[in-house]
């Protein structure tokens, strides 16, 4: 065990190509919540009422046409074009992976996208009633512990 972990230390110097290192997708994740909690101070914390059924269903629509070729039909981050972005879109479905942005935060990240990621803002697109009804149902996909 202690020669496999040594061995990147001793063939490091042979291998000086370029790597591009992402950190995790979690962590940047972590840090865009960061930055969107300063941003929006005591708002970001405001919970936002579950969505009505018509809402889900919207939502869901503008999912499919807008949303899922890069994050699933499913929302698990397999759309036909996931794997030619430089960042891949996370798994909307992992229950870890959403509590990291509050409501108000996720709702900002429909509006204005992650900066430097591949996901772009929707508020030019969606007006504020349609970026209500997506956040809803990307909430709706979120895997739920199962029953005990
Ligand atoms: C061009 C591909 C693409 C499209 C289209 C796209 N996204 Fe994203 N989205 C991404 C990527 C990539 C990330 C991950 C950024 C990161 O990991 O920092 C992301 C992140 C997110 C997040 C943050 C939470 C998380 O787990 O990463 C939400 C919420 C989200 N997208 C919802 C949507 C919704 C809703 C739509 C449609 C209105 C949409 N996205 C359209 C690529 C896309």
């Amino acid at each position: 065990m202690a020669v496999v972990l040594a061995m990147p230390a001793i063939f490091g110097s042979c291998d000086d190509a370029p790597r591009d290192v992402q950190p995790s997708d979690v962590q940047r994740l972590v840090q865009a919540a960061d930055r969107i909690r300063i941003e929006l101070g005591d708002e970001y914390d405001t919970p936002i009422t579950p969505g009505t059924s018509s809402q889900l269903v919207r939502g869901a629509r503008l999912y499919s046409q807008l949303c899922a070729g890069c994050h699933g039909s499913g929302g698990k981050g397999d759309g036909w074009t996931a794997n030619k972005l430089t960042i891949p879109p996370g798994d909307l479905t992992d229950p870890i992976r959403a509590a990291i942005l509050s409501d108000q935060g996720q709702l900002h990240v429909l509006r204005k996208g992650i900066e430097g990621t591949p996901m772009i803002g929707w508020e030019g697109v969606l007006g504020e009633a349609d970026l209500r009804c997506v956040l809803h149902y990307v909430r709706s996909l979120v895997a739920t512990e199962p029953d005990e």
